[in-house]
């Protein structure tokens, strides 16, 4: 049983030294990963929780489908190889979009060696908080502590979900930083102009389109319109939670206090240069 510093507990399996979210036989697919098979065409998306996920999914999938609209399961987007066996990745058809969490060291070798990868990155105090809110109100009960509780287990690398932000961003910025195969896109910068971020994406990608399809998966695409679309399952979520929350720039400032903000600070400040990266905490 895992606890915070105020003695709340807190969900999650422990697989290499990481805490993942306990999905069932989460422990086994890893270990199976050896016998995941990647395909060219695969196209990864990868980050730390709350960064943006389910954003560029959807971006994603409208490029490489050419649909016009969304669909509106949340399902779809949320094919974590983490959670499923191998055998059932197998029988998904090409183009596959996969995303994940999981820290490099437990990614399969041959999808880093042959496969498009996008790895977006939030500002890690956004993230912070919003990972609260998924954590409190999820009906699997992954945790049931304080703002104040959630961000010691975070800020400490031997129980953050999914491993310290810092190590996070800066094991796979090492290997994606000069990797062709590789796009690194920004949650502040799809914040502060989608429509330019659609397109990298198209052309990282290799489906580029028109002027008229990067305006339409860009309203499409908007907070507003995804949080309209998407059905999300009632058994999921707890009353009032979603993962269309706020969807904002600056929310850690309703949240971090003066002093978690000069620890998280101190810490930033001491690793910043391993990113690769810079962050921007507000557009
Ligand atoms: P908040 O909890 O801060 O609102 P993920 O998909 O990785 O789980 O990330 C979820 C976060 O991305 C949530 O942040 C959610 O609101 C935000 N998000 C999802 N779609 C978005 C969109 N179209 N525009 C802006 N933010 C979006």
């Amino acid at each position: 049983k895992l606890t915070d510093s105020e003695g709340n507990s807190f969900r999650a399996v422990v697989v290499k030294g990481i805490h993942l979210h306990p999905f069932p036989l989460v422990e086994s697919n890893i270990n199976n990963y050896v016998k995941f098979h990647a395909r060219e065409d695969d196209v990864w998306i990868v980050n730390w929780p709350k960064s943006g996920t389910h954003w560029v999914y959807e971006v994603v999938k409208l490029l490489i489908t050419g649909r016009e609209e969304l669909t509106d399961s949340i399902k779809e987007g949320t094919m974590f190889p983490e959670a499923c066996a191998v055998e059932s990745l197998e029988k998904l058809p090409s183009p596959r979009v996969l995303d994940t969490h999981v820290p490099l060291k437990l990614f399969p070798e041959e999808a880093l060696k042959q496969s498009k990868i996008i790895y977006t990155i939030r500002n890690p105090k956004d993230a912070f908080v919003s990972s609260y809110y998924h954590m409190k109100n999820n009906k699997g009960d992954l945790y049931d502590g304080t703002w104040n509780g959630y961000f010691d287990l975070t800020m400490d690398e031997n129980t953050c979900l999914y491993g310290s932000w810092f190590d996070h961003v800066a094991d796979w910025m090492e290997v994606l930083e000069n990797n062709p195969n590789a796009l690194v896109v920004k949650y502040e910068d799809m914040k502060r102009d989608l429509k330019k971020e659609v397109r990298r994406i198209a052309e990282f990608l290799g489906y580029p389109k028109s002027e008229e399809v990067y305006e339409n998966v860009t309203t499409k695409c908007s907070f507003g319109h995804m949080k309209k679309a998407k059905k999300e399952p009632k058994s999921f979520w707890k009353p009032g939670g979603s993962m269309y929350r706020k969807g904002i720039v600056g929310d850690w400032k309703n949240h971090f206090t003066v002093a978690q903000n000069e620890k998280f600070n101190t810490i930033f400040n001491e690793k910043q240069n391993k990113l690769r990266v810079s962050v921007d905490f507000d557009i």
